[in-house]
């Protein structure tokens, strides 16, 4: 460990360019052991304290060649379609060191198919659903199971392909968009047909070397658009941690029940899992349940996750993709962090760009307070929008309500024509705390 934090500084490339991808950066700067850091491409955030390439994350071949010749002692990934790629399985063939699933690994999240034979035969709590590559036999199901149900297209669809069908109607309409419209391609040439769960969500974010594993303080999104969880699904509007629907004694049987049985079925399946794997919980009434697995840090709860940890994530980060993760619990720092996202007016739908954003200075000089850039670009001299999903900021906080405040008095600051964000990210948490 010592002999590591002598000697050079060690560089690292983070591949992707939003919100996720500027916390992880902010987190490798904090650590004493790194000298330079690359974004691929990176956005207008990470360009203040990192160096853009202008790769995108899809150019696996330009990314192994940057790597190479910068000697890049770490690349780390961000969005979930290059490890579905197979961005991995290059950068350990060129020798390079890479944190994150191999494209076999990675299938946890690329298909949701494979992610549930996994579960049930790992007897891991999640919904019961049946698999189906017929639209006319999908059909029939859905006549016969009826509603709500929960229609999955099997492949990374952005986040566009799961229907929460409460009506056999919806179920139906879903079913036809994905299955005979096509409209997700070839990830909705099957599906799964999965029973409705009534909860609350969280997540939980576990780094493992492919055996041992660390999991983190749990955290909750909030993907609909709208306060109250209304309006259509989105990236992510905000997120808070830790989030208190997840207490520890929880927390240890979902590490138990969940993420280790998963853990050790994708090692004994021949494709062992390094990086970080994210399970996507709803809490009913019997506890907590998998909806889904994502192969990738998530994004937005990163932005609330990170700032408070103690440990040194190119660490973690570097000491997994050796495959031997030096932590086996995370040392955080007391109290809570709460992310709100400023959008574009328009998100999740058509979108205007290249506003000036104003404040930033304003709100970067805040105590405890950090502007995570997502969709941004410098023109000139100034930042302008260039996403659906701008920018998120982050307050910390004593606890969540404090850091609430702290977080909307920050982001109130913030100006650009059209910003849209929503008033509620952590009132599940306050709610809970009365
Ligand atoms: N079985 C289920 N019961 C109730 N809601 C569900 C179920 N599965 C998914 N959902 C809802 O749909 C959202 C998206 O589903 P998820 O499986 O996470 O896929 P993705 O994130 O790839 O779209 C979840 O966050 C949850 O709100
Ligand atoms: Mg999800």
């Amino acid at each position: 460990m010592t002999a590591k934090r002598a000697g050079k500084k060690k560089s690292v490339l983070v591949v992707g360019g939003g919100g996720r991808e500027h916390t992880l950066v902010w987190s490798f700067r904090r650590s004493p052991q790194v000298g330079p850091i690359f974004a691929a491409p990176g956005n207008a955030g990470t360009a203040e304290i990192a160096e853009n390439i202008p790769v995108g994350p899809g150019d696996i071949e330009a990314l192994v060649k940057f790597a190479r010749k910068e000697r890049v002692d770490l690349t780390v990934v961000g969005p979930e379609a290059p490890l579905a790629a197979g961005i991995v399985d290059r950068f350990r063939a060129a020798k390079l060191a890479i944190f994150g699933p191999t494209k076999q690994a990675a299938r946890i999240e690329s298909s949701k198919i494979f992610a549930k034979k996994l579960a049930l035969e790992a007897g891991i709590p999640t919904a019961p659903a049946e698999i189906f590559d017929d639209f006319e036999a999908a059909k029939r199901y859905i006549d016969i199971s009826g509603a709500p149900c929960v229609v999955k297209a099997d492949g990374l669809a952005a986040g566009k392909g799961v229907t929460v069908a409460m009506t056999e109607e919806e179920a139906h309409a879903a079913l036809q968009r994905t299955m005979a419209e096509k409209e997700f391609g070839a990830a909705g040439e099957r599906v799964l047909v999965e029973d409705y769960i009534s909860g609350e969500e969280a997540s939980i974010l576990a780094v493992t070397d492919g055996e041992r594993a660390a999991v983190m303080i749990p955290s909750q999104d909030h993907k609909r658009l709208k306060d109250g969880d209304g309006g259509p699904n989105t990236g992510g509007m905000g997120a808070y941690a830790p989030a208190p629907v997840i207490d520890g004694k929880m927390l240890n049987s979902i590490t138990e029940t969940i993420i280790e049985p998963a853990i050790a079925a994708l090692s004994d399946s021949g494709a062992p899992y390094q990086g970080c794997l994210y399970a996507g919980l709803i809490v009913d009434f019997e506890g907590p349940k998998l909806l889904e697995f994502n192969c990738r840090f998530g994004d937005p709860e990163v932005q609330a996750m990170l700032p408070l940890l103690s440990d040194d994530l190119y660490e973690v980060c570097a000491s997994t993709a050796a495959g031997k993760l030096e932590f086996n619990r995370f040392a955080w720092r007391p109290g809570a962090a709460v992310s709100v996202v400023a959008a574009s007016k328009g998100y999740p739908g058509e979108y205007e760009r290249g506003f000036a954003v104003k404040g930033l200075d304003e709100v970067g000089k805040m105590e405890d307070v950090i502007v995570f850039h997502a969709g941004t670009a410098k023109e000139d001299d100034s930042v302008v929008t260039a996403g659906g999903r701008v920018l998120a900021v982050t307050a910390l906080g004593v606890n969540v309500a404090d850091a609430v405040k702290r977080a909307y008095d920050a982001i109130g600051r913030i100006k650009f024509p059209g910003i849209y964000y929503r008033r509620d990210i952590g009132q599940k948490a306050l709610a809970r705390s009365k």
